[in-house]
């Protein structure tokens, strides 16, 4: 390798072990992200550099290199070339007009005319082939679908890298290179981005959960190459950049995914101060218990907890920037039911889903999800509050009946007319709780209602906010991110419906609009002067397709935070 090689890990942990069994293969991430390594320096990487490479960059567990090599020398495992649908035109001669696969095809006999006719390839999204080669320099050669143009957003990247993986993943590949059939078409400002996108996308999608199968599901890619997507120490920043952000991302996914018999509000609390204890040099925290909570009068969420054999944790961690001089006070809130029941207003008939009620804590792992990646990325200038009021939606004696009234830490009380719209009591007060902290602005993240699925699908979170300009800084964030959010108006005369005859307000008003009632239950709880936004994260937390979280708002919360820092 012609330049130094960066070996780079995420932080070993300094408390002790999770509760929660490891996740991913053993040389994988724990549930805390962090990483046994296997190979302090990757096997393969020397044997495969014919040509000077960029500087290595270990990626979670996996390493990464940027080459100018022509893909046809490369050797490994697997070369996977992203296609356009008109990179696969060809000339009068019948030829690929497409320089690389031109060159590819010649090498391979005809096999990737052959495939792209025979396998009915045509370079549309989401399709890709994988083809086995027999005395080639590489064994498999994947062709992964572009659509009509070239990449021109981080998702789009992302979901390059995730189809790698896939075929990574069945091919058993060790060792992998990607080049895009025509970098030419990716504008230029553009491509270190894409790279940094494409590697996210790739160890994203190579994550498996194996902490609750009795058989580790073994991930043996160890290393890639991108193939002329740039170099030099931009790409490495970039690179480093979405390391963290996707070791956020798997971490806010595996917290998810725990089931509510593992993770319980006490364990919550354990992971979020297992955080602050890695990165201590920028973090501390705070966790409550329900005796203090009472002190703190916060009624609203005590409730909640009250029918709980588990007991409630309040968690605060505090980040505060190396060096201080502090210009921003943030604060981001999620709602962290490591169930949801319903209560006595119990979950019935097969389309509420209670089965899957464990995702209810994912605003709060969206919270923790930044915050580790927060840790290692350390912005200047900026402090953030990141606040959870966790507790189980349950059923029992000491539970909150239909009709109790409790009283929040604002002095609200609240007739509590259901006890399955939860989430806005327990936010009720980590709402109260973080405009004490004298915090200019707060995000709160929650799956709070059906209603928002119904509303807008489950690809795209609802915003609601008073302040444009918080909207215009997530909408900024989101263009990063690639995550899709959508406002919905926070309209004050659906008040009505949320009045009471005997307390300040019922907590569910009229199911129509239940997402815009959800969302002016919690503006009650935030003081004036501070900028609010709350998203409803109840679509886009879980994919049904992949059976499993998305992590869905560590990404836009981390680069909401740097926009806000110096
Ligand atoms: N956690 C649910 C919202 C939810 C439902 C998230 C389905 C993801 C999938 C929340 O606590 C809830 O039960 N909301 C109710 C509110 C209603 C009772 C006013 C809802 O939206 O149905
Ligand atoms: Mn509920
Ligand atoms: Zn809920």
């Amino acid at each position: 390798m012609a330049s130094a090689a960066i070996l780079v890990a995420t932080a070993a942990p300094t408390g002790r072990r999770s509760p929660l069994p490891s996740s991913d293969s053993p040389s994988g991430p724990r549930p805390d992200g962090t990483h046994r390594r296997r190979h302090a320096r990757p096997h393969q990487a020397q044997r495969h550099r014919a040509a000077p490479a960029c500087a290595l960059l270990l990626f979670l567990q996996v390493t990464f290199a940027a080459t100018d090599i022509e893909s046809s020398e490369w050797k490994g495992d697997l070369l996977a070339v992203a296609v356009t649908e008109n990179d696969l035109s060809r000339g009068p001669d019948a030829r690929f007009e497409n320089a690389v696969l031109t060159k590819l095809d010649s090498q391979l006999g005809g096999l990737l005319s052959e495939a792209s006719a025979e396998e009915d390839f045509a370079g549309k999204t989401g399709q890709a082939v994988v083809l086995r080669l027999q005395g080639q320099g590489f064994k498999r050669l994947a062709l992964i679908g572009l659509g009509r143009s070239a990449p021109s957003t981080a998702a789009a990247c992302r979901a390059i890298g995730e189809s790698v993986a896939a075929a990574a993943k069945s091919a058993q590949a060790g060792t992998a290179a990607i080049v895009i059939a025509s970098p030419g078409a990716i504008q230029e400002g553009f491509k270190l981005n894409a790279a940094a996108a494409i590697a996210s996308g790739t160890v994203l999608g190579l994550h498996v959960d194996s902490r609750y199968r009795s058989e580790p599901n073994n991930v043996h890619l160890k290393h890639v190459d991108l193939i002329g997507l740039g170099s030099g120490p931009e790409l490495e920043r970039k690179l480093q950049h979405a390391n963290y952000v996707s070791s956020g991302v798997i971490f806010g996914k595996d917290l998810v995914n725990s089931p509510a018999n593992v993770l319980t509000p006490v364990v919550l609390a354990e992971e979020a101060s297992k955080i602050a204890s890695t990165y201590s040099d920028v973090f501390t925290a705070t966790i409550l218990d329900a005796e203090r909570c009472k002190e703190l009068k916060m009624g609203s969420y005590l409730g909640v907890a009250a029918a709980s054999a588990n007991p409630p944790r309040f968690i605060h961690l505090c980040y505060k920037p190396p060096g201080g001089n502090v210009k921003r006070k943030l604060a981001i809130v999620g709602k962290g039911l490591t169930f949801d029941s319903g209560g006595y207003n119990i979950k019935v008939g097969a389309i509420c889903s209670i089965e899957l009620m464990k995702w209810d804590m994912g605003g709060s792992a969206a919270v923790f999800g930044a915050a580790k990646a927060l840790g290692q990325i350390k912005p200047p200038g900026v402090e953030v509050h990141f606040i959870v009021a966790a507790c189980e939606n349950m059923i029992s004696g000491t539970g909150m009946r239909p009709g109790d009234i409790v009283t929040a830490s604002n002095g609200m009380t609240i007739e509590v007319n259901n006890t399955d719209a939860e989430g806005r009591l327990t936010l009720a007060d980590a709402l109260v709780y973080a405009c004490k902290q004298g915090v200019d602005k707060i995000i709160d993240l929650a799956t709070l209602t059906g209603y928002c699925r119904i509303a807008l699908g489950l690809s795209i979170a609802g915003i609601f906010t008073p302040s444009d300009e918080l909207d215009k800084e997530v909408a900024a964030a989101s263009e990063v991110s690639g995550e899709k959010f959508w406002r919905l108006p926070l309209e004050e005369s659906y008040w009505e419906s949320m009045k009471s005859s005997v307390a300040d307000m019922v907590n569910t008003g009229t199911p129509q609009g239940g997402a815009i009632t959800a969302a002016l239950f919690l503006k009650k709880f935030v003081d004036e002067k501070v900028q609010w936004m709350h998203i409803d994260i109840a679509g886009p937390v879980w994919s049904h397709k992949n059976r499993s979280a998305t992590g869905f708002g560590v990404s836009t919360m981390v680069e909401w935070v740097l926009k806000n820092s110096s």
